[in-house]
């Protein structure tokens, strides 16, 4: 290694602890640029990613199509604000509208942002139609649906919670997965329940279709919305374009947003008509939210991933990777659970010793919770990364 560029590396993460408001543990290298499945330091270490940016980066890094998407519109127009039409804007909406249960949309610019909207559009939907008391939303546990005071009111982490109460009133927490005591939890109080069809931080769970299908009758029992929360487990994720296709119900609303521009930050929340029309102009609004050029750019992720064939490869290799962790001898390994390419894998170990050991031998991995490995490579993996992965992974649990 050079020792000059071992030197800049040292000085920018020292920089960044005299800089930057220390809320994150970071990797212990400065990362350059990607292309594809890979991605370099600055002193030229190549590392396998198989953490994507935490599920976002679907297309891998520099795909060409992605960053001629950007250029293209970057040349046009970049920011304009909601005053005004876009051609963009309006476009993608009609994709997402077409492709789902869904007839409006709502631009956001993360995955919390989606979720805030969607708790306002309950909110409102709760005391239009069932008047002042009907404002409770009941969560599950193990649930992680963002850090601002909403979303985390219900993200039930005692961790992410603790520091910052009180949060919103009117939460109810129910065990995730457990049909038995959902008439308690949901009541004519309920304007909204909200559920991760496969939850991803809280350790990759996915909800069974029967939890989803009686969370949809008691919904309708007492005139509650179902939200689906598919930031992290939507577009593709699972193999199927939305993670809840397979339960063969559909929501009221679902959050989106991680994958949805190639990286560049975007939220969509998706709605029937019957939702978006209780929110009038003026009830709510983003400055940045559904510009031109990450909704230009959205448009052709979201082309590339609704593609039956690329879906297709989705399944194949995420069946592929399910394998090939199964094959891998360790006393470490306990299970392995998940959908499509969102694996978690539960260990008896702590996640951050094999993420940090992963840096050692060029992997790019993620954790959920501190025992699950959360596997969420971008989803153009091919088997050959999925074999030096498991190879990696192999020597590392080894080490340990
Ligand atoms: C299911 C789910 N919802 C919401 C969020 C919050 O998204 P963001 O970090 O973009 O605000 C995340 C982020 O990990 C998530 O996984």
């Amino acid at each position: 290694m050079d020792i000059q560029q071992e030197l800049a590396a040292a000085q920018i993460i020292a920089a960044e602890h005299a800089h930057v408001m220390q809320t994150y543990k970071r990797g212990p290298m400065v990362l350059s640029h990607g292309q594809g499945m890979s991605v370099w330091d600055t002193d030229g270490k190549e590392y396998l990613d198989f953490m994507a940016g935490i599920a976002v980066d679907a297309l891998g890094h520099s795909d060409p199509g992605v960053v001629a998407a950007i250029n293209a519109q970057a040349g046009k127009l970049i920011h304009t604000s909601n005053l005004y039409h876009t051609i963009p804007q309006v476009q993608l909406a009609e994709k997402l509208t077409a492709n789902s249960f869904a007839d409006k949309v709502f631009f956001t610019n993360s995955g919390t942002e989606s979720n805030e909207g969607a708790i306002k559009f309950a909110r409102k939907f709760g005391k239009v139609h069932g008047g002042e008391d009907k404002f409770e939303i009941v969560c599950f546990d193990h649930a992680f649906h963002g850090r601002a005071i909403g979303a985390l009111s219900l993200t039930p982490k005692e961790a992410y919670q603790a520091p910052f109460r009180p949060l919103m009133p009117g939460v109810v927490v129910a065990p995730f997965n457990s049909v038995a005591g959902l008439n308690s939890a949901i009541t004519e109080k309920t304007c909204a329940v909200f559920v991760e069809p496969v939850q991803g931080e809280g350790g990759v769970y996915p909800a069974t279709p029967e939890f989803l299908r009686a969370l949809r009758a008691r919904c309708d029992e007492v005139g509650a919305l179902l939200v689906f929360d598919e930031v992290q487990c939507g577009l593709g994720r699972t193999g199927d374009l939305w993670a809840h296709t397979a339960s063969g119900i559909t929501p009221d609303i679902m959050t989106l947003a991680k994958p949805l521009a190639g990286g560049l930050p975007i939220g969509a929340i998706l709605a029937t008509d019957r939702v978006a029309s209780v929110m009038n102009p003026g009830e709510h609004g983003s400055t940045f939210a559904g510009g031109p050029l990450v909704t230009a750019v959205a448009s052709y992720v979201f082309d590339r991933i609704n593609d039956p064939a690329f879906l297709g490869h989705v399944r194949e290799v995420g069946q592929y990777l399910r394998e090939r962790l199964e094959e891998i001898n360790s006393p470490h390994i306990q299970e392995v659970r998940g959908r499509g390419l969102m694996l978690g894998v539960e260990m008896d170990i702590e996640s951050s010793t094999v993420i940090t050991k992963g840096y050692e031998h060029g992997l790019m991995l993620v954790g959920a919770g501190p025992n699950v490995l959360r596997l969420v490579p971008p989803l153009i993996v091919e088997k050959s990364h999925i074999d030096v992965f498991a190879e990696r992974l192999t020597a590392i649990l080894a080490e340990i």
